[in-house]
């Protein structure tokens, strides 16, 4: 059976237009059935209905807590009956509550090599520690933010001349190839997650994630 995928985005939602070429291509077992954002009017909800999927605004601004608010879109997300919740630039702080109903099936992409750079401003921080290599961390979502077992990483290398700007373009190509990839596996019952760490094709994966090789 295809997997059921639903995709959280605030944004241009370019990893989500990843994620469907790789489901349209049949390289994803799955199917992105519902895309939901938090923003009326982005991209991302353009890419979606483009591709025929069905996309859900819920406005943060119209709850009146963090708490509401996640309940609101637990309720939405799961009337998809989704196998997988990806989050693609999905600008949203999550409850404890909501990060625990999808424990195991939830995955984020940072544009940082974990547990290097949690948070915000990665490529200029990566840039100010004066680090020669930067990229960024496909991982399950746990209640520590930018916290959860790293499945697969992509790196890049930092060049003299290189600016926040260029780091972002530079690590933005291998975002696109590595969350459709990290979804590729787990559509294929390739990962199983423990809160200890991760197996991929039953083997302990790196406690960094899977290395990618470009
Ligand atoms: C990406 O840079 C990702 O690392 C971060 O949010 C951004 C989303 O970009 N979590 P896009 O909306 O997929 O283009």
């Amino acid at each position: 059976m295809p997997k059921r995928i639903v995709v959280l985005i605030s944004g241009s939602g370019s990893n989500l237009q990843a994620i469907i070429d790789a489901t349209q291509s049949g390289r994803i077992d799955g199917e992105v059935v519902a895309v939901l954002s938090n923003k009326a009017g982005v991209f991302g909800l353009e890419r979606a209905a483009n591709a025929n999927i069905p996309t859900e605004v819920l406005d943060h601004k119209a709850f009146d807590s963090r708490e509401s608010f996640d309940a609101a879109m637990m309720e939405l997300i799961d009337s998809y009956n989704p196998d997988l919740v990806v989050l693609a630039g999905f600008m949203r702080i999550l409850t404890p509550e909501f990060v625990r109903h999808y424990e195991g099936k939830m995955l984020n992409i940072h544009p940082s090599l974990l547990p290097k750079y949690k948070g915000l401003n990665t490529h200029q921080r990566a840039l100010d520690a004066g680090d020669q290599e930067h990229g960024c961390t496909v991982h399950f979502v746990t209640e520590e933010l930018d916290g959860g077992p790293s499945l697969v990483q992509g790196r890049v290398s930092i060049e003299l001349d290189d600016t926040s700007d260029s780091l972002q373009q530079k690590v933005h190509v291998r975002e696109h190839q590595i969350y459709p990839l990290a979804v590729e596996w787990i559509c294929a019952e390739r990962v199983s997650w423990s809160p200890e760490g991760l197996l991929f094709d039953g083997q302990p994966a790196p406690a960094e994630g899977i290395q990618f090789q470009p």
